[in-house]
């Protein structure tokens, strides 16, 4: 059943650059160190600056729909099925390409040690960045950002092997993706977030290594980017996080490698990476772009690349930080004109401090204002049995399902 079709919404473009041009309305608050402009999200994909749109989304993400059908594993049939959940017919070909991005995250305690912040540079060239606001019904609220270059389009209706071979030895061209279509994407290819439990999470680039490949029976299938958005949505802490992603198959985007730095509000960080078919959990502050698992010898270091040693040196030195330690210790570990952008995570107080381009003076702050109708935040019981546990909702159609045994599988480290 097809509510839409991509005709009709080419003739969306029109209004769509109207609302664009309405100037969006901003706070400026200067300080000695800066100035920070206050953002309010609206439906709107609004434009803030030339590099920086920022956008809202309230109502049914479809995450729930997605777990119960068990995900997909390739990034082609998991956009085409959200697309759909959205109204879009599928006649064409978007997925996802989250090539090349290095990045540094850290997550450290406030001043008084009671309250955390998460730190992220983003780091990779030309990005057009997305921030977004979910405030989904049955989920968690939460901020992400998205690097809009990741996101294609390509006119043929191609299966996810046809879109390889296309991609790779006959540069298919892309098409420019209208607005509101961008916007439905960015709900799920986020490359960090922060949740309304204090979750914060970062991918991060790994080296190639052979193809990770995990295949475990009625686990979830989920690609690299929309995981985030899965745990965003579910998770109140790194164990909820840690639960789900035992459950689930992580099938890489076009097998470009990636490990997560997951973090929670009571200081608990951890990185999730994968090798062959393992799942490897490592208690860690710090992450930039090699393997931190034991076993694995620092996997991807380079010797040259200081960022690791820069931000945990300046956490010695500032055991306990404030929003602008935080801050300075990004810029300290940013690649000059590569740090595209550079987020101080609040993980009590639900906000967060966005720098673009390694412009630290200039920051723009998001809060997420969770006291608005959202009654999925007041109850945490039913939380977990939802979306994690409940074999009840996400097994209903599978007879079989032995989670238990599906869990020797996975591999874990401390
Ligand atoms: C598009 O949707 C149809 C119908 O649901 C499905 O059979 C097909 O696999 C989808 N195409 C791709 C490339 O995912
Ligand atoms: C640290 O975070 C907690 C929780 O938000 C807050 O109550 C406290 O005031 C913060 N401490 C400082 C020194 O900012
Ligand atoms: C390259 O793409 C075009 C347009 O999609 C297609 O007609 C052609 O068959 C492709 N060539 C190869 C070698 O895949
Ligand atoms: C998950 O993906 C694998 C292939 O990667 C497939 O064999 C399996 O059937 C999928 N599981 C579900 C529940 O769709």
């Amino acid at each position: 059943m097809y509510f839409k079709n991509l005709q009709i919404i080419f003739s969306f473009i029109i209004c769509v650059s109207l609302v664009l041009s309405s100037p969006i309305e901003i706070q400026e608050e200067t300080t000695e160190s800066g100035s920070i402009q206050q953002l309010e999200p609206t439906e709107e994909l609004q434009v803030v600056n030339d590099f920086l749109k920022i956008t809202e989304f309230r109502g049914d993400d479809g995450i729930d729909s997605l777990l119960k059908v068990k995900g997909f594993n390739n990034d082609i049939e998991f956009i085409n099925y959200m697309l759909k959940f959205h109204g879009y017919q599928n006649d064409t070909t978007f997925f996802i390409n989250n090539e090349n991005m290095a990045c540094s995250a850290f997550q450290t305690p406030n001043e008084s040690g009671d309250g955390f912040y998460f730190g992220k540079n983003f780091d990779f060239f030309g990005s057009n960045t997305v921030i977004l606001t979910n405030y989904p019904d049955n989920s968690y609220s939460s901020i992400s950002t998205v690097n809009t270059n990741f996101i294609g389009w390509i006119a043929d209706l191609l299966t996810y092997e046809d879109l390889i071979r296309n991609y790779i030895f006959n540069q298919t061209v892309s098409l420019s993706i209208p607005d509101d279509i961008l916007r439905i994407i960015s709900l799920y290819t986020p490359v960090d977030g922060l949740n309304e439990k204090g979750l914060s999470i970062s991918v991060n680039m790994l080296p190639d290594v052979e193809i990770v490949e995990q295949n475990v029976e009625n686990n979830y299938n989920l690609t690299t980017l929309p995981i985030v958005r899965v745990l965003l949505d579910k998770a109140a802490n790194v164990d909820e996080a840690l639960e789900i992603l035992k459950k689930t198959n992580y099938h890489p985007s076009f097998g470009i490698n990636i490990h997560y730095l997951i973090s929670d509000s009571n200081g608990k960080a951890v990185s999730v990476e994968y090798y062959e078919d393992k799942m490897m959990i490592t208690e860690t502050k710090v992450m930039t772009n090699h393997y931190l698992a034991e076993g694995m010898n620092n996997l991807g270091q380079y010797e040259e690349d200081k960022r690791l040693e820069i931000i945990e040196a300046m956490m010695s030195e500032n055991p306990n930080m404030n929003a602008e330690n935080v801050r300075d210790t990004l810029k300290a570990s940013s690649q000059g004109m590569y740090t595209q952008w550079s987020i101080v995570y609040d993980q009590k107080n639900l906000e967060a401090t966005y720098y673009l381009r390694s412009n630290f003076e200039q920051g723009y702050n998001i809060k997420l204002n969770i006291d608005k109708d959202n009654d999925y935040s007041d109850s945490d019981d039913e939380t977990i049995t939802i979306s994690v546990d409940d074999d009840e909702i996400i097994g209903e159609d599978s007879a079989d399902d032995n989670s238990d045994d599906e869990k020797t599988e996975v591999e874990y480290d401390n």
